[in-house]
């Protein structure tokens, strides 16, 4: 036995890999039979009673699960479960043979009838029996592989009745000897699976318990806790729409398959297409949308569903259909999958076990009661005959119950997504292009409409930032703004001490990428503490300093890469980016003459270092010159004032006019 914890290791265990052979046998005989009955019920009848009939077939096949779910699993645990489990396989394989032989739609209904209950008694013996097979640490690589081969049968399936059909069609003239044919076939894969297990001595007699509470009971269970969240609220509605319109669909195929032209291997390969295209959306999705949002996705997956089910309905052509029916499948795997992960990621580990357990009998009910509906709409529906230009365009029963059911997806998908939400005022294009992108989409501006104005000043060493600010600030003020004034570093408690470790000259030997994420770290605080409540106010924010300090001083200064810091203090600041940034630029020797006190850390950098920050500063205005001011700091100061206004009064809620100038262009004094 080989310790790789790949699935293929737990495939090793020789007892394990016996019953999984007998499980995945018996659960391609399963969707074989699935096929093979609604189409041996389609050929016993004529005409609409055919709907009826097929739906009969599923109705009789979901029916037991309700019935008898809870009895089988206490049974199993009473009985030996080898024996049980062997039993349980010649009983389906002799039911499964006297189908054709007897070839009655009466007796069709009562085997499977009867051979969904004895699966019942078969399922929990098999569960049971796998940890007594599979070492603890491998048993969910071994419920993993189970689950594969219960969904990978069904495509094997589906192709395999498509081709069974077709040589039968050549062999046999009628499509019920066809359909016989798969089911012969079907008999034949349990009495293997018998043989199988029989031959597994590993299987003990008896021990550990599987109880398997009422599914009614397990309903009202859930309901309990599924309304107290949103999520799980959204997930639930999601699943039932999704699994509402899947059963009509399902209901439906056969007779809609028909209706278009096609026979039974038509009926096989759309069948087995739900399938391919379920496996290429569950594998590509969560690859190509890795930092999508998988609460967006679900209600998306859903609604995309729906769409493909609109055009399945509508075009008539059996090739398109068949595609059409993967991308349908494609949704409904990207949806099942991203509900698989929510529910392990976002529900508590105490409630898990029961979400599932609501979830999935909640489905059973709601795949029960549409396909029994389905029939009826169908015939309520009738046929009929619509002329366009030269030609005529059908619309019968399986158009309405497959509209009825997209109706549904889209709704309820839409529902879902709203519910769900997490990333609410981020507009979904470009989300899921800066998805496809492999990047996440951090809003360039913050979403309310009602926000105030965010200004920050740039520039060197001793430019005047700090003098023009405040200016500005009073300017505003005047003119009846709210305005809040700030600076980085340290504009907030953390901020103080962040600053105090950034620019003490005792602070040696701190790394320039570790110097970067605490200047993102104090403006992470920055913008959470001081200027976004701020903005949501609706005031006039001005900042001496904000991120492109970062990518002028550690950037271009630091020669690291100015769009990874970039990233970074996107992250940090939640995409804030402001209005306007005044970019007061100084040759570097004349900004450091300017300084009477001793220089800080940064200041006390080479003089190419501030070189290359003016440089830096000077290039983020040249690429983004909208939303830059660069002004010449040399300049006397009057002239810089109104520069500034002039470029700011234009983005004031209120612009201010010019004329307006003349009465509070007085100057007060600034001292720092
Ligand atoms: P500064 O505005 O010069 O403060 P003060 O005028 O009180 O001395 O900012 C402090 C120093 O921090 C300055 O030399 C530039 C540097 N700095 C960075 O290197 N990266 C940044 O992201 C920020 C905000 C500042």
């Amino acid at each position: 036995m080989t310790r790789t914890g790949s699935s293929s290791g737990v495939l090793s265990i020789k007892p394990f890999r016996r019953l999984w052979i007998a499980l995945s046998l018996s659960s391609f005989g399963d969707w074989l039979s699935i096929l093979a009955l609604t189409a041996l019920a389609g050929s016993l009848t004529k005409g609409s009673a055919e709907n009826y009939a097929i739906g009969g077939v599923l109705v009789v096949k979901l029916l037991p699960a309700l019935v008898f779910g809870p009895l089988a699993g206490a049974v199993a645990d009473r009985f030996d479960r080898r024996t049980t489990m062997v039993i349980a396989d010649i009983l389906r394989f002799s039911l499964f043979l006297s189908i054709p032989i007897v070839g009655r739609l009466d007796w069709l209904y009562v085997a499977t009838f009867l051979v969904e209950v004895v699966t019942l008694f078969w399922i929990p013996a098999k569960e049971a029996t796998v940890p007594n097979l599979v070492p603890k640490d491998r048993l969910e690589r071994a419920n993993q592989v189970s689950l594969i081969s219960t969904y990978g049968s069904a495509p094997v399936a589906a192709a395999t009745f498509s081709v069974l059909a077709l040589i039968s069609g050549v062999v046999f003239s009628t499509h019920r000897q066809q359909a016989n044919l798969a089911l012969y076939f079907n008999a034949v894969t349990f009495l293997i699976s018998a043989i199988t297990i029989f031959s597994l001595h590993e299987i003990p007699r008896q021990d550990g318990k599987v109880s398997v509470p009422s599914i009614l009971k397990q309903i009202l269970a859930g309901w309990r806790f599924v309304g107290s969240t949103r999520m799980v609220r959204g997930l639930t509605v999601g699943i039932v729409g999704a699994f509402a319109a899947g059963g009509a669909v399902i209901g439906i195929a056969k007779v809609y398959v028909k209706a278009l032209g096609g026979g039974d291997a038509a009926y096989g390969v759309v069948f087995g297409m739900v399938f391919v295209g379920m496996a290429v959306g569950m594998f590509l999705a969560p690859r190509i949308l890795k930092d999508f949002s998988r609460r967006r996705l679900f209600g998306l997956a859903i609604i995309g569903a729906g769409v493909a089910l609109v055009l399945i309905a509508v075009i008539e052509n059996l090739v398109m259909v068949a595609l059409l029916t993967a991308l349908l499948g494609a949704g409904a795997g990207v949806a099942w999958v991203v509900g698989y992960t929510l529910v392990g990621l976002e529900v508590e580990d105490s409630l898990r076990g029961r979400t599932w357990a609501f979830l999935q009998s909640l489905v059973r009910v709601v795949l029960l009661l549409t396909v029994a509906a389905v029939p009826f709409i169908a015939g309520a529906v009738g046929e009929h005959r619509i002329k366009v230009g030269d030609g005529v365009y059908h619309f019968d029963g399986p158009n309405a119950v497959l509209l009825l059911a997209a109706l549904v997806a889209v709704i309820v998908g839409l529902l879902a997504y709203r519910q769900m939400d997490d990333r609410k005022g981020i507009p979904l294009s470009r989300d899921l292009l800066a998805a496809l992108r492999g990047e996440e989409y951090v809003p360039e501006e913050p979403k309310s409409g009602e926000r105030g104005v965010f200004l920050a000043f740039e520039g060197g060493e001793g430019a005047g930032k700090t003098t023009q600010s405040r200016l500005l600030a009073i300017w505003l003020r005047d003119q009846g703004f709210d305005v809040v004034t700030t600076r980085e570093p340290g504009s907030t408690k953390i901020g103080m001490r962040l600053r105090a470790l950034l620019l003490d000259k005792e602070t040696t030997g701190l790394a320039a990428r570790a110097e970067t994420l605490l200047y993102a770290a104090d403006r992470a605080q920055h913008v959470a503490e001081v200027i976004r409540p701020a903005l949501d106010r609706g005031a006039i924010v001005v900042t001496d300093r904000y991120v492109d300090s970062s990518l002028a001083y550690q950037g271009a200064g630091r020669e690291l890469k100015v769009k990874e810091i970039a990233e970074v203090n996107r992250w940090a600041t939640g995409g804030l980016t402001p209005d306007l940034t005044i970019v007061l630029d100084v040759p570097s020797d004349v900004g450091l003459g300017r300084f009477a006190s001793p220089a800080d850390r940064i200041e006390s950098e080479p003089r190419e270092f501030h070189e290359r920050v003016r440089r830096g500063f000077r290039a983020l205005a040249e690429a983004e010159p909208h939303r830059y001011l660069v002004v010449d700091a040399t300049q006397p100061q009057e002239d810089i004032v109104r520069q500034i206004r002039d470029r700011v009064r234009a983005l004031l809620p209120d612009p201010v006019p010019a004329t307006a100038e003349a009465v509070t262009s007085t100057m007060p004094v600034i001292s720092d």
